[in-house]
């Protein structure tokens, strides 16, 4: 799918129900009817993830699996099989799990799908975790690339393995874009209007600059969830993309 062909700019964001259960997270959708992707981690997916992901479902809600699964494939593959059953959109797992896994991984994710018929979701690939220092890499992890090198290696991974996409910085987004064609999907969260303030995010990007470096969505959280207004915040961030996405197609 190439990112171009999503003009609506309410499809181009997804909000992050970063909430600790099931009661805070029907008040965050109730705030905001109009959203229509949302983003379920680990804290409430452990917390209530079955019925969070039903609620969703019975609000035509298109749904973000952030679980960043790590395993071995046929554990990876297993749980992705359950994830397709949930009829998600989109489900993360870490690209250094290796090739084998990330291929049983994507091919259980197409099964579990097409078991209860619906579209099967886009697996995408964490190609490093933003929290990890770059002396951390090499001195923890004993990895022997830099941070860049090693995230370009494992988006390349993902592609190779027939992964949808990647979870990126949108700081990495048109790297990634040139380097994984026009339709690999590059999930961007650390993106913060300039009416915001950036809270603990440090390389950040507004809206319609990640859209123009490449982004095929943006996870936006606190400067729409916190904000004095949601509604409006959410309407404010998708009036300038409407204008960005409108000068990109002309
Ligand atoms: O509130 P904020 O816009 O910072 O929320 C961003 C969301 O994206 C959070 O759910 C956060 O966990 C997630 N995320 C991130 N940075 C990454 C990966 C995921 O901020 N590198």
């Amino acid at each position: 799918m190439n990112s171009a062909t999503i003009t609506n700019p309410a499809n181009r964001v997804i909000v992050p129900l970063d909430v600790p259960g099931y009661d805070e997270a029907i008040a965050l959708l109730n705030q905001l009817p109009e959203v229509t992707f949302w983003k379920v981690g680990l804290e409430l997916f452990v917390s209530d993830g079955a019925r969070i992901l039903g609620e969703l479902k019975a609000r035509k809600k298109r749904i973000f699996l952030d679980l960043k699964f790590h395993d071995i494939p046929n554990t990876m593959a297993g749980a992705a099989r359950a994830a397709g059953r949930y009829g998600v959109d989109l489900l993360t797992i870490h690209a250094c799990a290796g090739s084998n896994a990330l291929k049983a991984t994507q091919a259980a994710a197409v099964e579990g799908a097409a078991q209860i018929n619906v579209p099967p979701p886009n697996v995408i690939a964490v190609t490093l975790l933003t929290s990890i220092a770059p002396e951390q890499l090499s001195q923890e992890l004993k990895v022997n690339a830099d941070v860049k090198t090693y995230a370009e290696g494992m988006a390349q991974l993902a592609k190779t393995s027939g992964l949808a996409g990647a979870v990126c910085s949108p700081l990495e987004a048109s790297l990634l874009r040139e380097l994984c064609g026009p339709d690999f999907v590059l999930v961007c969260p650390g993106v913060r209007p300039s009416w915001s303030s950036q809270g603990d995010q440090s390389r950040v990007m507004t809206p319609s600059e990640a859209i123009a470096a490449g982004a095929t969505y943006l996870v936006i959280g606190r400067p729409i969830t916190q904000a004095d207004n949601p509604a409006i915040a959410w309407q404010q961030i998708l009036d300038e993309l409407n204008g960005k996405l409108n000068k990109m197609a002309n």
